[in-house]
């Protein structure tokens, strides 16, 4: 298990919960589609769950019933032990306290400048300036920009750069919940470690939950403590990152692009070579087969 991982999970406090949570589009008619179905999940504070899934399989529609965007056709989504949609006078600070980050957010970035861009939700949420100002420059910082960065206009930034403000005005909100569908879509490799690496260390430094939607097996493998796995509208697995991985013939099947190290390590087992399935990054696969290695060239000699 990743260094970690065992303290969040001790401290097994669900923050957020789904109960039997399906979510029919265009219901009674012929072109209905049940997006999730029965999806019962406990999400605990402070841990980071990369949810992944082949295109289609629910990932967006679930995370949009967490901050009340989306209303279950039947069951449930409790934060803190509430029911949501108990006392719709509340859904508003529901939606201060799950920050969804939805994908490209860029694309509604508008403001003159990247601290009224950051600044929006924050002010929406009646802050004074002194405690708007205060998280405008902590957001920069947890997107990893410099203050210079304050005063420029969005529109003049790389495209990293203005995903990295998009997501850094959902940071200022401060949600105890964080929710990020995507975030590296679109990024080149470079920029995608950038993003996955403000996560993982945002995490760290404010110890927040947060929820990863992401196409790549391996960026969630890499920051997360427990990974979701959707297949057509259900949980397939909700696990340790080591435990979803001793499915990784499970995930081929199901579409989904297992890392080149997994697909060896299972190319190597079905030549009969006892090795174990589950392995997900170079290190681990060099561990494992370090040992075998080292004997063969003592043969060889
Ligand atoms: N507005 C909509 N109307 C009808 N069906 C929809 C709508 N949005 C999504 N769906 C369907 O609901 C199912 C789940 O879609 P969803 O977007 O939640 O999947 P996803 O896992 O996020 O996919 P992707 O990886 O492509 O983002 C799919 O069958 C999709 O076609
Ligand atoms: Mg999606």
């Amino acid at each position: 298990m990743k260094k970690g991982t065992e303290d969040v999970l001790l401290n097994n406090t669900p923050i957020l919960s789904t109960e039997d949570l399906t979510y029919i589009y265009q219901k009674g008619t012929n072109s209905e589609v049940t997006a999730i179905q029965d999806v019962s999940v406990d999400i605990l504070q402070g841990e980071l769950v990369g949810i992944i899934g082949h295109t289609g399989s629910g990932k967006s529609t679930l995370i949009e019933h967490f901050n009340a965007l989306k209303k279950g056709t039947s069951g449930r989504v409790l934060l803190d032990g509430s029911d949501i949609w108990a006392d719709k006078s509340k859904i508003r600070s529901v939606r201060f306290r799950v920050g969804v980050c939805f994908q490209y957010p860029e694309y509604q970035l508008f403001e003159e400048t990247v601290a009224k861009d950051i600044a929006f939700g924050p002010k929406n949420m009646g802050l004074s300036e002194e405690e708007v100002n205060r998280r405008v420059t902590d957001a920069l910082t947890y997107v990893g920009l410099s203050q210079s960065y304050a005063e420029k206009s969005p529109f003049d930034l790389s495209g990293g750069e203005k995903r990295r403000v998009a997501i850094a005005g959902i940071m200022a909100m401060e949600p105890q919940v964080l929710v990020l569908d995507e975030p590296c879509a679109g990024l080149d490799p470079k920029g995608r470690a950038t993003v996955l690496q403000m996560i993982a260390s945002y995490r760290a430094k404010t110890g927040c939950t947060v929820l990863l939607v992401s196409h790549s097996m391996e960026d969630v493998a890499a920051i997360a403590d427990r990974i979701l796995v959707m297949n057509r509208a259900h949980v397939a697995f909700f696990d340790t990152v080591d435990a979803v991985f001793s499915h990784a013939e499970e995930l081929q099947e199901m579409g989904l692009d297992i890392p080149r190290i997994t697909q060896l390590m299972l190319s190597l087992r079905e030549k009969g070579i006892d090795v174990p399935a589950n392995l997900y990054t170079v290190q681990q696969a060099y561990d494992a087969l370090r040992p075998r290695l080292k004997g063969g060239s003592r043969h060889a000699q």
